[in-house]
């Protein structure tokens, strides 16, 4: 058969066809391989920070489920409590403190023991926090440091106190960062803090992969969990207002603050998701998948709106929060 029988047959769209049919099948063996799972879970041992709520507390429920071997760090003594009472007795859980590296130590020590000669399959970076948020002029340097504490250098010395343990079973380390990881939309600690997360993981991705470790970053859109929770983050925004000098005040007007709280209340509001499963799948996925992938992204505005938007100049974002965010009284 030569060429000439194939444009005979398919006419001046031979190319179209030819073209068509190659993307298809590649993306019929990327679902594919996208779907192979792995062996062995009920010897496997899986650790994940920040489970007194939130994705952490039900991605443990689900392990459980899965069968894995679940090592639960919770900050408080009731988170722990409640998770072990709600899941059964396959589950452990210690108290952790991820901006404290004696409790990180301990933990260390403490997992060593329970996985043995395993090792530990997979530990989620998913510990975090978003206080204080707020415009970038009202922060001081130690709010700044507040948030980037449990964000940045907490999910960097756990990676690195428990590496030892990842490598020994050729693990997994599955860090969570966020939509604000891509996209710089808020003042403060927090998109820091996620940019930080992302550039560390792809770091340590293109470092580890020669011992077979994958690093996994998951990149949740807006959820309702204790990060989005308006109360505290309100609480915080009076706070900072309230440490800002009056000449500063003044630059901003006496109606900034309430604004800003109801653009901030309409927004979340509207785009956070109370389904935090789909941000577990992912994370099931990074851990259960023969070839987990790269990046995560979990929501829908996160698919729609944020990575495209990560993707675009960055006037095209500075326009949008123009548009959407309050003017300060005193502008230029
Ligand atoms: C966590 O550890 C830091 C540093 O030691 C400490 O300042 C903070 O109060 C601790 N947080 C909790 C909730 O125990």
């Amino acid at each position: 058969m030569d060429t000439q029988f194939f444009y005979d047959l398919l006419g001046e769209n031979a190319c179209l066809y030819t073209c068509g049919t190659l993307v298809v099948l590649w993306i019929l063996v990327w679902l594919y391989r996208d779907s192979l799972e792995i062996e062995g879970i009920p010897d496997k041992y899986v650790f994940v920070t920040g489970c007194d709520s939130g994705f952490g507390n039900l991605l443990c429920r689900k392990l459980d489920r899965r069968g894995f071997h679940v090592l639960a760090g919770c900050l408080t003594e009731k988170g722990a409590d409640d998770l072990k009472r709600a899941v059964g007795p396959n589950l452990k859980t210690v108290l952790l403190n991820v901006t404290n590296e004696e409790s990180i130590q301990k933990a260390m020590e403490w997992a060593k023991k329970e996985v043995g000669e395993k090792g530990l399959w997979g530990i989620v970076n998913n510990a975090g926090s978003s206080l204080p948020m707020g415009p970038s002029e009202w922060m001081k340097v130690e709010d700044f440091q507040r948030t980037l504490k449990v964000n940045m250098n907490g999910v960097i010395a756990m990676t690195m106190a428990f590496l030892p343990l990842i490598k020994k079973a050729r693990g997994r380390i599955v860090n969570v960062a966020s939509v604000l990881g891509r996209v710089a939309a808020n003042g403060g600690g927090y998109c820091i803090s996620k940019f930080a997360v992302e550039g560390f993981s792809d770091c340590l991705r293109r470092d580890l992969h020669y011992f077979g470790i994958n690093v996994c970053i998951i990149e949740p859109g807006f959820f309702k969990t204790a990060v989005t929770s308006l109360d505290p983050l309100e609480r915080e925004l009076h706070r900072l207002w309230n440490q800002l000098s009056p000449e500063v005040k003044a630059t901003y007007g006496d109606k900034y603050l309430d604004k800003y709280i109801k653009v901030q209340r309409l927004i979340m509001n509207a785009v956070c998701d109370s389904d935090l499963s789909k941000v577990t799948n992912c994370m099931e996925h990074a851990l259960t998948a023969a070839h987990p992938r790269s990046r995560y992204s979990a929501g829908w505005d996160a698919k729609l709106l944020w990575i495209p938007l990560s993707y675009m100049p960055a006037c095209v974002v500075d326009i949008g929060l123009k548009l959407v965010l309050p003017r300060p009284s005193k502008c230029a």
